[in-house]
């Protein structure tokens, strides 16, 4: 308190320049710092409330979540604390009604994004999550993006400058993905994304992507070494061209960046929206196996970029803030949580 006995006016405007000064600096560390977020999935009959989540979120230093509909409880409950960023997600089942009539975008947009309190802090919008070209929703995808778009640019186009539309792709829209380098989106895959690419390039947005080590481990524990899997590796594991990788989660990152580029697209960013390891119910899922993975996919993200994009720290999504009990069908889907439904950890981890 000594600080702002400040004698005469001259030292209590310099007291005040360097508390914001302080207050900047601390700023800009704990946006440099944030790059972990956790998704918050809420499949489950047993769960705290949506404000206990978000004390949850603030009372472990996680920066940012990720939701899968326009929950309105947990979007009041963020509204007091716009230090959380938020990726929003639109329910897969909602897009085809999105896309074909351009009022229900501008009434989605109005009642989700618009009314609620200005201060949560939405970042991005995901339409859809891990929608597949086969799936009936995909021919409507990019038509509920642009409406979606659309309906914010006329509303509120100063909006856009910080929050950008966009999609969560998972994996197996690469064709092929190894080498990273050789990463191609499939040819059943290419009609329709490719469209979605190049609206996201037009609009400075990012793509989303799912990205789960877990799931390429068991379904080739033979090829695959679990090491690689689990960032254990001593040493470079694949090595392609100039580029060294010493676990998955980089090479799956860097075959969707090597995908984009393909298409054209040079620029674009990819925010993995989800990785996580399951801790019961199937083959490698262990409490020890979890904990290893989250942790050290947490200090990865922290301090790197992947080989290719060695200049830009990772964003990434942990799956998930619970174990949701009501998920499935196979049992690891039930086991990917950081916390238990009674909030507490099941492992230590540190954000
Ligand atoms: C991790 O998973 C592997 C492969 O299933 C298993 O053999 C090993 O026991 C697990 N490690 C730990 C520490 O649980």
């Amino acid at each position: 308190m000594a600080f702002f006995n400040a004698r005469n006016s001259k030292n209590f405007l310099m007291a005040v320049a360097f508390l914001l000064l302080g207050i900047f600096m601390s700023g800009l560390e704990f946006t440099g710092a944030q790059s972990v977020g956790v998704c918050y999935g809420r499949i489950g009959d047993n769960l705290p409330s949506e404000q206990q989540v978000v004390d949850l979120y603030r009372n472990n230093g996680i920066g940012k979540m990720r939701i899968y509909d326009p929950n309105q409880a947990t979007l009041e409950a963020l509204g007091n604390f716009p230090d959380i960023e938020l990726i929003l997600g639109v329910p897969n089942e909602d897009i085809q009604a999105l896309a074909t009539d351009a009022s229900v975008a501008a009434n989605w947009v109005q009642g989700n994004i618009l009314s609620h309190p200005p201060m949560v802090n939405i970042r991005y919008i995901s339409v859809g999550n891990e929608i597949r070209p086969e799936d009936s929703a995909a021919q409507f995808l990019l038509p509920a993006m642009q409406n979606i778009y659309n309906a914010l640019a006329s509303a509120n186009s100063a909006i856009l400058l910080q929050l950008k539309v966009t999609t969560s792709v998972d994996a197996t829209l690469l064709g092929s993905s190894y080498p990273p380098s050789a990463g191609s989106f499939s040819d059943s895959a290419s009609s329709y994304i490719i469209p979605i690419i190049q609206f996201l390039a037009d609009k400075g947005a990012p793509l989303l992507a799912n990205i789960y080590p877990y799931f390429s481990y068991i379904g080739d524990p033979v090829n695959i070494d679990l090491s690689y899997a689990l960032f254990t590796s001593p040493g470079v594991v694949v090595q392609d061209g100039a580029y060294g990788y010493q676990n998955l989660f980089d090479a799956i990152l860097d075959a969707f960046y090597s995908a984009i580029e393909k298409v054209g697209v040079t620029n674009m960013e990819v925010i993995v929206s989800e990785t996580g390891w399951p801790s019961d119910g199937g083959t490698a899922a262990t409490i020890e196996n979890a904990s290893t993975y989250y942790q050290n996919v947490i200090n990865h993200v922290k301090n790197n970029g992947t080989p290719k994009k060695s200049g830009t720290l990772i964003q990434a999504y942990l799956f998930a803030m619970f174990d949701e009990d009501q998920k499935g069908p196979a049992e690891t889907e039930r086991h990917f949580g950081l916390f238990s439904p009674n909030m507490q950890p099941k492992y230590p981890i540190s954000f």
